[in-house]
């Protein structure tokens, strides 16, 4: 029979893969996506729990589906509400005392054996799903995939075993594991089958990637298993020949696992694009070492000056987070130091959120909201000004742009350039999926506006004045 599912995913773009992947996992029970709550036999919220914020979000939206859930159920329709993702891994079966209208609660681990957990919530009134290891998940889950489109992630990694002292994720994502080489580069090559042009590799650390290499004899899906292991330069380097995959992107990484090979990677392999996502958190290595970091704000600038070597266009993005406690002025001074000296194309930032059960929530010297407010205006400010001069130096340039999707106009698309902005154009909507050279002509703060290489060029300004007159 036919059935819907509404999923709405928060948080990072792990969280967007698992939601694909939890959709190909119903598909073969006759489940089709709906656009809307209301509409939908099955709701899934794919959470986030990495700041209170992120997390209480969560619950607002469940009082709002609570009520949609009891109007479904008073004209005799199905409704079943599931929270997946890390909150449903960090509350389990607490979520459901606190948001009763709750069914099923199953983390970022478990979501391979939602058809068994939707079997078991309608016999029993509920049930949860907890495993806290990948490694039975990949196994399970379908081959089969609905394309993500032009541009797709792929999660190769999950999981984290570096303990930063604010961080939520290895409590709920738990502890790292690489999937086999083999498995990745099959599923790549399905997804540019189904016609995806750019392919960005997904792990909470996904530079710490090691996934057992190919076997000489077998490989398929599992890998033979005598090959060793691979690490993300050797995988990416690979991946570059799969014909019809022109761009590679990776996040997040780590500054402490960026290896020589994967820096060199940067310089040999075209296809992967010189755009990095590099969190460093902060420029004070007091901070930085009461974080757990295990690098100093000069190893830092030491790995983006080897980076940047290797591939001289690099641009550079990050993560900030300010008034971690006992961050002194000085200390946040340091960081603005550092950001004068990278210079980001593009940069989060974020207040400090103590998050239960990290060892950072229970440590003195918590700063004051006000503190945090103030410190990440200011951090904010530099780094606005940095992404905005990095667009407008590209005006008069002209860059492939990957057409991804519709613009809000129509006649318009929307693409990205190699160094991740938006960029619109006017375009016919057979160029959608493709890549083209784009003339910018226009920057804002977060995105550019240009138009196609090959297409005329407007009438210089003489002849539209000219025009005008007559
Ligand atoms: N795996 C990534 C980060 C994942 S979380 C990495 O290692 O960089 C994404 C970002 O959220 C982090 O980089 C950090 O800047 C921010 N973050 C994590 N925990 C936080 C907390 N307790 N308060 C505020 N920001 C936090
Ligand atoms: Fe969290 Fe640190 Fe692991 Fe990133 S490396 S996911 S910030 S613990
Ligand atoms: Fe959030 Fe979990 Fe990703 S806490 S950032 S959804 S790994």
């Amino acid at each position: 029979m036919q059935k819907s599912v509404y999923i709405k995913t928060y948080g990072c773009q792990m969280n967007v893969y698992d939601s694909a992947r939890m959709a190909d996992v119903l598909a073969p029970r006759g489940y089709r996506r709906a656009e809307t709550p209301d509409e939908a036999d099955l709701i899934v919220l794919n959470t986030c729990h990495i700041r209170e914020k992120a997390a209480e979000k969560v619950y607002s939206e469940l009082g709002r589906l609570k009520r949609i859930k009891e109007k479904r159920l008073a004209a005799g329709k199905d409704a079943t509400i599931a929270v997946a993702g890390c909150v449903a891994q960090a509350e389990g079966a607490e979520m459901r005392r606190r948001a009763p209208a709750v069914d099923l609660v199953f983390g970022p681990q478990s979501y391979h054996r939602l058809p068994e957990l939707l079997d078991r919530a309608r016999r029993d009134g509920s049930a949860i799903g907890q495993e806290f290891e990948a490694d039975g998940k990949f196994d399970t889950l379908p081959e089969e995939s609905a394309s993500q489109g032009p541009s797709a992630f792929l999660t190769v990694q999950e999981g984290c075993d570096k303990f930063c002292t604010f961080c939520v994720v290895p409590y709920t994502r738990g502890a790292e594991f690489s999937r086999p080489a083999a498995a990745v580069l099959a599923e790549a090559r399905r997804m540019v089958a189904g016609g995806t042009r750019e392919i960005a590799l997904l792990g909470q650390n996904v530079n710490a990637y090691a996934g057992e290499a190919p076997g000489k004899i077998g490989g398929g899906n599992g890998g033979g298993g005598n090959g060793g292991v691979w690490g993300l330069g050797r995988l990416i380097r690979e991946l570059a020949d799969v014909e019809g995959l022109d761009r590679i992107r990776y996040t997040t990484s780590h500054p402490r696992d960026m290896d020589d090979d994967l820096i060199a990677a940067h310089a040999k392999v075209p296809a992967l694009m010189p755009y990095l996502h590099l969190p460093v958190q902060s420029g004070s290595d007091r901070i930085l070492a009461a974080m757990n970091r295990k690098h100093t704000a000069d190893d830092y600038r030491r790995t983006v000056d080897r980076l940047r070597a290797a591939r001289p266009d690099l641009a550079l993005s990050s993560d900030f987070i300010v008034g971690f406690p006992g961050e002194t002025d000085e200390d946040f001074a340091a960081t603005l130091r550092l950001v004068n000296a990278v210079g980001y194309a593009q940069a989060y930032s974020f207040k400090y959120s103590a998050r239960p059960g990290t060892p950072a929530a229970e440590a003195d010297g918590q700063v004051p909201e006000a503190v945090k407010a103030g410190r990440l205006a200011a951090l904010q400010q530099l780094l606005e000004a940095q992404q905005a001069a990095f667009n407008h130096a590209c005006i008069g340039r002209t860059m492939p742009v990957l057409l991804d999707r519709p613009g809000r106009k129509p006649g318009q698309l929307v693409g990205r350039s190699p160094w991740m902005q938006a960029v619109h154009v006017a375009a016919p909507d057979g160029r959608l999926g493709t890549i083209a050279d784009v003339a910018i002509g226009r920057a804002t703060a977060n995105s550019l506006a240009g138009r196609l290489a090959d297409a005329p060029a407007a009438p210089p300004r003489d002849r539209v004045e000219e025009v005008r007159a007559a």
